[in-house]
């Protein structure tokens, strides 16, 4: 069909749906209620109470408009403010019977017209219909988020990042007790990706890891890099390859130390602000530095601390948004609203990089991405590279138990949750008997090692560490696995090369 055809039936469409509202509204109990106003109402839902961010986010309006339109409501009887339980310095606004009643009405009345319109359609028809929608609705979301000056198109084009360049802007995710090992990092790296090495209890299958897990941390980190760049090497035109180091980890100056020495050139750095991290690597002024963060807040704090302390800001940041796999950087309440601003936040990241030092500072976005699509929509708001975390466990070359990989192909949506970590921070895991027990509020017994900064330690409802040690070791009912939240849509295992070029082409 042409364009001009698509655009006219669209154009009619729209105009139908405008009308039906209109009608809808003239013949409704709550005739003082606007259109825009009855869409404030559902956006408000009839589910928990919402913060003013969460529904701005969804209306795409701003907090202030939003708080204009909810005053008039409240005045009309539709809406509430409430201070939430939990923490009382947040309000959220909720429905009245009133406001409920209005949006049932609403919701009734354009189930019938939907029904009526899709009874011309087969299931089949109705089916492509809703799915292409989708399709359109999340690109014109995604759009809509990005202001015009920092649209850029959705180019795979090679990263600089200080002294070192990345062929291909993909990196694959740094995955703790060893599935981001020298064979993962070392063949996205063959592949121009950036290969990312996980510090976090590398050692886990070395036989003195339980007598000494620093020893057997630091020399199994030392193996994999070498293992790394020997499988890179293999291409002349490899990435790099670099080690990523929790620095939420009590250990972290001895593994940043370790890295140092072998050579390694990037450093990535999540589960906390690493604001130390520019003054261990004194004596390697070369090395690129990573912060991972979850917002724009976590960007200024970094660099304005750097800044003062250092003289530098990073080479890039990972901004890991709230669909990504482990530990997440937002509390559980500020998830649903991360994700309705997920691409707004990486045009505003992007906006404050360009703007900070000689606007080299690169952004790479990770969370949810697993195909071509994924990275053309956020390459376009702003993003320099991609991360993909779950979709390399799954691969051939991670280091995952076979346990594992097999529980990530065989999940479905509703295998997928979320708990609260020992630090008080969500992730997303695969349901199995020891998440079912810590969601009933069980204590589960663990020893202490005080692996982790800010953790309770014996305090703790469990222990995160020993758990995903557990999972490691492939005992995947008793352990915890960490998981992204499109992992229900990898069907099968792939080969590195397989994904990465997936990505590209
Ligand atoms: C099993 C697993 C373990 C992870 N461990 C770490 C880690 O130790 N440090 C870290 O910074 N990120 C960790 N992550 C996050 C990944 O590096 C990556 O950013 C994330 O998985 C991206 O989301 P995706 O899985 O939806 O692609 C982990 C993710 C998974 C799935």
């Amino acid at each position: 069909m042409e364009i001009s055809k698509i655009n006219e039936t669209l154009a009619n469409l729209f105009n139908m749906v405008v009308k039906l509202e209109e009608e809808e509204r003239q013949h409704s109990s709550f005739t003082d209620l606007s259109v825009v106003e009855i869409h404030t109402l559902v956006a408000i839902g009839t589910e928990k109470p919402r913060t003013m961010t969460q529904v701005a986010g969804i209306l795409n309006i701003s907090v202030s408009t939003l708080t204009t339109a909810v005053n008039k409501l409240l005045k009309k009887g539709y809406v509430e403010r409430m201070r939430d339980s939990e923490d009382r310095r947040i309000v959220k606004v909720t429905l009245t019977e009133k406001g409920r009643e209005a949006v049932e009405e609403h919701d009734h009345y354009h189930n019938m017209v939907v029904k009526d319109a899709i009874s011309f359609l087969s299931r089949k028809e109705a089916v492509r219909f809703a799915t292409s929608v989708n399709v359109i609705n999340d690109f014109l979301h995604m759009r809509n988020a990005v202001p015009k000056k920092v649209r850029k198109g959705a180019v795979m084009a090679p990263l600089r990042l200080g002294d070192i360049t990345i062929p291909v802007p993909v990196f694959n995710g740094g995955m703790s007790m060893g599935i981001s090992d020298g064979t993962l990092a070392g063949n996205v790296a063959k592949c121009g990706g950036a290969g990312i090495i996980s510090a976090t209890d590398i050692g886990i299958h070395e036989d003195d890891f339980e007598e000494n897990p620093i020893e057997a941390n630091k020399r199994a980190l030392l193996r994999e890099i070498e293992k790394a760049n020997e499988i890179a090497s293999e291409n002349p035109d490899h990435g790099p390859v670099g080690v990523n180091i929790l620095c939420s980890c009590a250990n972290f100056e001895i593994y940043v130390g370790t890295a140092l020495e072998a050579g390694v050139r990037m450093i990535v750095s999540g589960g906390g602000l690493p604001l130390s991290l520019p003054g261990l690597c004194k004596g390697y002024e070369g090395v690129t530095l990573i912060p991972v963060i979850a917002s724009v807040r976590a960007a200024k704090v970094i660099m304005k601390n750097w800044r003062k302390r250092y003289k530098r800001i990073p080479e890039a940041f990972i901004f890991e948004g709230p669909l990504a796999g482990g530990q997440l950087g937002f509390k559980e309440e500020q998830l649903e609203a991360a994700n309705e601003t997920f691409y707004n936040t990486i045009a505003e990241l992007k906006g404050v990089l360009a703007e900070s030092g000689d606007g080299s500072c690169a952004l790479i976005v990770a969370g949810g991405i697993l195909n071509r699509k994924d990275c053309k929509k956020v390459l376009t708001c702003g993003a320099d590279a991609v991360q993909l975390g779950t979709r390399f466990a799954v691969s051939q070359e991670s280091g995952a138990h076979e346990n594992i990989k097999k529980a990530y192909l065989d999940c479905r949506e509703k295998n997928i949750t979320v708990i609260k970590t020992p630090v008080g921070m969500p992730a997303h895991v695969l349901k199995n008997e020891a998440i079912e027990k810590i969601l009933a509020g069980e204590k589960i017994p663990h020893s202490c090692n005080e692996c982790l900064i800010n953790c309770p330690g014996e305090e703790a409802q469990f222990c995160q560490m020993e758990l995903l040690r557990k999972a490691a070791k492939g005992d995947i009912e008793n352990g915890l696995v960490f998981c992204g939240v499109k992992a229900r849509k990898i069907k099968r295992q792939e080969s590195v090369e397989e994904i990465m070029q997936s990505l590209i082409k």
